[in-house]
């Protein structure tokens, strides 16, 4: 073993120490949370005896992921029928994974893109899951994104503000909660994407979220993460909404950022390295993002408390051992990465893979910067924004083009 790649965790004797202990009570997820650890387990063990001869080890495999990103935004096979109502959120995945390999999108792929996304938009605002379809927030968070990883004139063009402001109020609730579309169910993913694309293109307004803080913090539980809605199980998928909007609507203080940090800490695993979504479940690559991302966010708001605790230099979370999962058991051997050994490859975990895998290189605390990348020093990627998912330069470009333009209010209607 070379002293670079012994450095690696998942190379140290005692590794196995870290595996689940079901004190001799089998369940159903004993047995499963069992399984996994035992695939994990190989895959670590197959990369050690490779890791012997290669020190630069683990590889990002870009070329692989990057010609699997290329060939679905142009083509997807059969199996994607099922996901005809998420058009918009397969442009996001893809852009999104690409600008985090650093890839430039030709400006004839970025209008093709930006065209096919205007037909989702709907006459009455907001984007929907294909064209013709209705407006959700859903697909809308999707569309804007999207739109903004392209920076291009035409593609901010393509977004009908004030339509997009009167959707917006169309899915608020009294209460402040907002619904998915007309008629459909109210949950805190509504106040994430609602504020994020009124925030990316200029259209918030205090009477848009009033309340909204107060309705997201009754969704946080007794164990520190965030529900869907008030009395149900906090997720990983949840927590970050929470806390992300309440960021972009400048109130996190209002909920419980120490209890919100011990309970996604906690749900890093021991080890496999990556995360679990919810208390007693398994490990996922996409919690990479939902869970992973929590950090940077936490991060922010005690920075902002001047809680004296805080490193100067790392996340609350192990970065390496998140690194090593990502890389080592979640690339698939024909690109694109994976949820966990054995499962097949998607967009949508390639993207959150890679957006995890991009935090825990980058931590960015105030006018500090620090890298943690492991493997190959050409497995860096590239920096995504820990409130939007979106990248860095595609958030200042974004605010940079609204920021110029009238934000619409109800009263003026007409204006975009
Ligand atoms: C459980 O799936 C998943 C959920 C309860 C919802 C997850 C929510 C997100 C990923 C956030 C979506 C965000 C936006 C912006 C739309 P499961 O039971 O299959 O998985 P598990 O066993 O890992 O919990
Ligand atoms: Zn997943």
């Amino acid at each position: 073993m070379t002293s670079e790649n012994s450095r690696l965790r998942c190379t140290c004797q005692n590794r196995k120490q870290l595996r689940f202990n079901d004190d001799n009570v089998s369940t159903v997820s004993s047995r499963e949370q069992e399984k996994v650890e035992q695939s994990v387990d190989e895959a670590y063990e197959t990369f050690k005896s490779h890791a012997e001869f290669e020190p630069s080890l683990p590889e990002l495999d870009r070329k692989q992921h990057c010609a699997f990103l290329w060939k679905g935004l142009e083509n997807l096979s059969e199996s994607y029928d099922c996901l005809d109502a998420s058009r918009p959120w397969l442009c996001f995945w893809i852009l999104h994974s690409l600008e985090i390999l650093g890839e430039d999108i030709p400006c004839e792929i970025a209008s093709r893109v930006a065209k096919f996304l205007g037909h989702c938009q709907s006459p009455d605002g907001g984007f929907g899951g294909g064209p013709g379809q209705v407006p959700h927030l859903a697909p809308t968070y999707a569309a804007v994104c999207a739109l903004c990883i392209l920076q291009t004139e035409e593609a901010f063009k393509i977004i009908n503000r004030k339509k997009l402001q009167e959707f917006l109020f169309k899915m608020r609730s009294e209460d402040g909660a907002f619904n998915m579309h007309e008629g459909g169910e109210e949950d805190i993913r509504g106040a994430y994407c609602a504020a994020t694309v009124a925030r990316l293109t200029n259209v918030m307004t205090p009477e848009l979220f009033d309340c909204t803080p107060e309705w997201i913090v009754s969704c946080q539980t007794y164990e520190g993460g965030f529900a869907g809605c008030a009395g149900m199980e906090a997720h990983g998928g949840y927590s970050f909404c929470g806390l992300a909007a309440l960021i972009l609507m400048g109130k996190a203080k209002l909920c419980n950022i120490k209890a919100l940090l011990r309970w996604t800490a906690n749900r890093q695993m021991n080890f496999e390295g990556g995360f679990q979504g919810r208390t007693n479940k398994l490990v996922d690559g996409c919690y990479s993002f939902w869970q992973g991302g929590a950090f940077p966010l936490v991060h922010m708001c005690l920075a902002q408390e001047g809680d004296k605790c805080l490193s100067a230099e790392r996340w609350m979370s192990h970065q390496e051992a998140l690194q090593e999962y990502l890389l080592i058991c979640c690339q698939h051997p024909w690109g694109g990465l994976i949820d966990k050994p054995g499962k097949p490859r998607d967009y949508y975990h390639t993207c959150y893979a890679l957006s995890g895998l991009s935090l825990a290189q980058h931590f960015a605390g105030g006018k500090l910067a620090h890298k943690y990348v492991i493997g190959s020093p050409g497995n860096e990627v590239k920096t995504t924004h820990p409130v939007f998912n979106i990248g860095v330069d595609a958030v200042l470009q974004a605010n940079q083009y609204f920021k110029n333009l009238p934000v619409p209010s109800p009263e003026n209607a007409g204006d975009s």
